[in-house]
């Protein structure tokens, strides 16, 4: 009776929390409160660093916790040679990245902390998957090795802001990318062959560690893939076999992550439903000793759960957003020549839907600057959108290929006689102002930024801006309001996304598509 009255969520939580009993998880309680110090060390560690705080009666700064993980560590007695095993059901309060905008997120998750064996890192990535299948639906665990991402780092013999470059590339699936910086920083071919084998890999845990073994890997790199497949024995023979792959896509943060790390995915919901991993470093940064894992069902998540059946009829399509316009033109001829093709597109009419069933394709015609929005929010599993939405937006897709098309730069351009005077702020006009700020932040210069929508360069000429931030194709329209570009920020050219949860679902067919397209660049 109570069952029917419950929503997904509050359902999901009673099942998660008679779950970790079963397994000999005991529940943590814990206050909503913690001091804000606990966060401000360890802001790297939070999925978002903005924390709601306020002053206490005795003058202490508090937060309203954005997470739950470091309070169990703070506040856990941890005797040596124990082991803590905690579970929780807690709401966090912290910035979600969808709405940019603080709020109230129910999370179930459970920590294991003290002297573990791998027994215990086995049984949780188990219990991940078990909590996976208590959701309802086809659910997918993606498996990576922060140890082996550290090894292959090492191996490039990068760091710093190359460093983080490369983590990004790789995080996005974008071997374009990782071959653009390789060359850029004269990374020896030899030294990142562990770095693009990551990259490139995607199977069962068996199937990765043994291409892995064929390469010239350190002791720590082996360490790795020892544990990997310790944890391929443990899953063997369970339900669950099919349900893990391996995805080196997953770089959680190298200063408090260290060994295995996962992610859970549920079939139609585009966000990520569960994560966790081996946080050994988070526990020694906070003077505490031993080895931890755990992890975070996000609940809130399952709101945008599909409604059974509603999945399968689209589960025999790969749907795909395309640029209306004369890119998505020359898009779609591509798409054509790699065994994609449409007839029914050719069609006169303001359709904007078209379907191939014997393809397996079906097309959608969006405005440019969409793209990445259908295709982050799993409303289509790729399309095609340029570098600057994808820098400016910075949505949570992979990005499988350069397609080489829609070439531009983008530039700042001002009136030809126009020159800086660095006493005074400079007023830039854009309808870039994440690149915008982040070029004039690289340059040290200080900005007032005008965000337009369009025809950019009327801006300088009638003296809203000294400058514009914009796109030059041909450079016709600067040159006809007599303007020049003053410096080139970056290329721009059009890419091949993907959404995260359509790639493990579809994998098989998405990686097929994007070889197929690559195969049509020249
Ligand atoms: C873009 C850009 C420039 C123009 C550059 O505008 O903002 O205005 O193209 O191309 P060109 O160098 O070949 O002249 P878009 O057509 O997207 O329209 P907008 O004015 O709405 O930005």
């Amino acid at each position: 009776m109570i069952e029917n009255v419950l929503k997904p969520e509050e359902r999901a939580a009673f099942a998660l929390r008679a779950l970790f009993e079963k397994k000999g998880y005991s529940a943590f309680r814990m206050s909503r409160f913690e001091e804000y110090d606990l966060y401000g060390r360890n802001k790297d560690f939070l999925v978002s660093d903005s924390v709601i705080t306020f002053t206490d009666t005795d003058g202490r700064l508090m937060a309203l916790k954005p997470d739950v993980t470091l309070s169990i560590i703070k506040n856990a007695k941890i005797g040596s040679g124990e082991k803590v095993k905690a579970y929780y059901n807690e709401n966090v309060y912290r910035v979600s990245p969808r709405t940019r905008r603080f709020s109230e997120i129910m999370q179930a998750g459970l920590e294991c902390i003290g002297n573990l064996v791998s027994a215990d890192i086995a049984e949780v990535v188990l219990i991940a998957l078990e909590s996976l299948s208590l959701l309802g639906g086809n659910f997918a665990l993606s498996v990576s090795h922060m140890g082996l991402i550290a090894s292959a780092f090492e191996a490039a013999g990068v760091s710093g802001n190359v460093e983080k470059e490369i983590a990004a590339a790789l995080g996005s699936k974008s071997i374009h990318e990782l071959e653009r910086l390789s060359a850029a920083n004269g990374l020896e071919k030899k030294k990142t062959a562990l770095l693009f084998s990551l990259a490139t890999a995607s199977g069962s845990i068996n199937d990765v560690t043994k291409k892995l073994r064929a390469l010239d890997l350190e002791a720590d790199a082996l360490t790795a893939v020892d544990e990997l497949e310790e944890l391929a024995e443990s899953i063997k023979g369970t339900p669950f076999e099919k349900n893990v792959v391996v995805d080196f896509s997953s770089v959680n943060d190298m200063n408090y992550y260290n060994g295995i790390v996962f992610s859970g995915h549920l079939e139609g919901v585009p966000d990520i439903v569960l994560s966790g991993g081996s946080y050994d470093k988070l526990l020694h940064r906070m003077s505490k000793s031993g080895k931890a894992i755990g992890f975070a069902v996000y609940l809130d998540a399952l709101e945008s759960a599909p409604d059974e059946n509603e999945t399968e009829a689209d589960d025999d399509f790969i749907n795909i957003a395309l640029p209306k316009g004369r890119l998505g033109e020359k898009v779609y001829s591509m798409f054509a020549e790699a065994g994609y093709d449409c007839p029914s597109i050719h069609e006169p009419g303001r359709k904007l839907i078209f379907e191939n069933a014997e393809k397996g394709v079906r097309y959608f015609w969006v405005k440019p600057s969409d793209v990445a929005i259908y295709v982050e929010r799993g409303a289509a599993d790729v399309g095609v959108a340029g570098k600057d939405i994808l820098l400016e937006y910075s949505p949570d897709v992979f990005e499988l290929a350069d397609m080489d098309v829609g070439k531009c730069r983008m530039c700042v351009a001002a009136p030809k006689n126009f020159s800086d005077d660095s006493e005074k702020t400079l007023k830039v006009a854009t309808k870039f102002v994440n690149i915008a700020k982040r070029y004039y932040t690289s340059i040290g210069r200080e900005i007032d930024i005008i965000k337009l929508n369009g025809s950019i360069e009327i801006a300088p000429i009638l003296t809203l801006s000294d400058v514009i931030v914009d796109i030059v194709e041909t450079g016709t329209t600067l040159r006809e309001n007599d303007l020049e570009v003053k410096a080139n920020i970056l290329p721009i050219s059009a890419r091949l996304i993907a959404n995260k949860t359509s790639f493990k679902f579809k994998t098989e067919r998405i990686e097929k598509l994007a070889e197929s397209i690559s195969k049509t660049i020249v």
